[in-house]
């Protein structure tokens, strides 16, 4: 589970300093799916940075799996950030690798091996069964879209943090990325928190989040 405690994140604004995060306090349980919605700027990639130990707070303590990631030294955090799964809107895909050396990118970083029956068996899931061989530049968005997914839970996350996962992707296609998330993600027990601008795709999520003012109004 995930747990905030009183977080303040402030960035610095020319002389100003602006609070993006301000005094926020949040729990997530095991296995729960969370869309996260909130205005542009309103501090929702800053949220889940925080959540992948890529910044850290100011104030305040984050908990994730009881490990208390707001005291952890820079070393601690590099290993933590490993075990994370994160999902980009650009999906980041190593232009030099094939779809499978893509796929096992961030497991084998995080010194897992995953065995060419666990890889197939994923590209089946996520429609890509024939398309392990092929470069990012031979796929679709939806597909590049799928590998950067395969990517992610080949790495075995207990928490998957999906930035506009479709934001580059057609109406319809956004929902089957969507309902393949939330079905893989339910399937290993992994808490995934989604952010989103659609509102009917946060309609599909048990819990939404509204991020505004640095607070969440759930
Ligand atoms: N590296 C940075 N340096 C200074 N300010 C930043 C930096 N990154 C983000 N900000 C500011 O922090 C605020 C929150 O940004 P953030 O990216 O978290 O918003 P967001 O909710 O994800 O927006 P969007 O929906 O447009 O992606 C914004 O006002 C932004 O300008
Ligand atoms: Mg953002």
């Amino acid at each position: 589970m995930i747990a905030l405690n009183n977080v303040f994140f402030s960035r610095q604004d020319g002389t100003l300093k602006r609070t993006i995060i301000n005094d926020l306090s949040l729990n997530i349980m095991a296995a729960e799916q969370i869309a996260l919605l909130g205005d542009s700027g309103s501090g929702k990639t800053t949220l889940l940075n925080l959540l992948a130990g890529l910044l850290s707070p100011e104030a305040g303590e984050i908990t994730v799996n009881e490990q208390k990631i707001s005291a952890f030294n820079a070393r601690e955090l590099a290993l933590y950030r490993r075990k994370i799964g994160i999902i980009f809107q650009h999906y980041q895909l190593l232009s030099p690798l094939n779809v499978k050396d893509n796929m096992c990118f961030q497991a084998r970083l995080n010194g897992l091996s995953p065995s060419d029956d666990e890889i197939q068996k994923m590209a089946t899931k996520l429609g890509l069964e024939g398309k392990l061989s092929a470069m990012p530049e031979q796929l679709s968005g939806g597909e590049q879209q799928r590998v950067g997914i395969g990517r992610a839970l080949l790495n075995k996350p207990k928490l998957l943090l999906a930035d506009e996962p479709t934001g580059n992707l057609d109406a319809a296609r956004s929902q089957d990325i969507v309902a393949l998330l939330k079905t893989l993600c339910q399937e290993q027990q992994i808490i995934l928190i989604m952010v989103t601008h659609s509102q009917r795709l946060a309609d599909q999520f048990g819990y939404q989040l509204f991020l505004k003012d640095g607070q969440i109004n759930g």
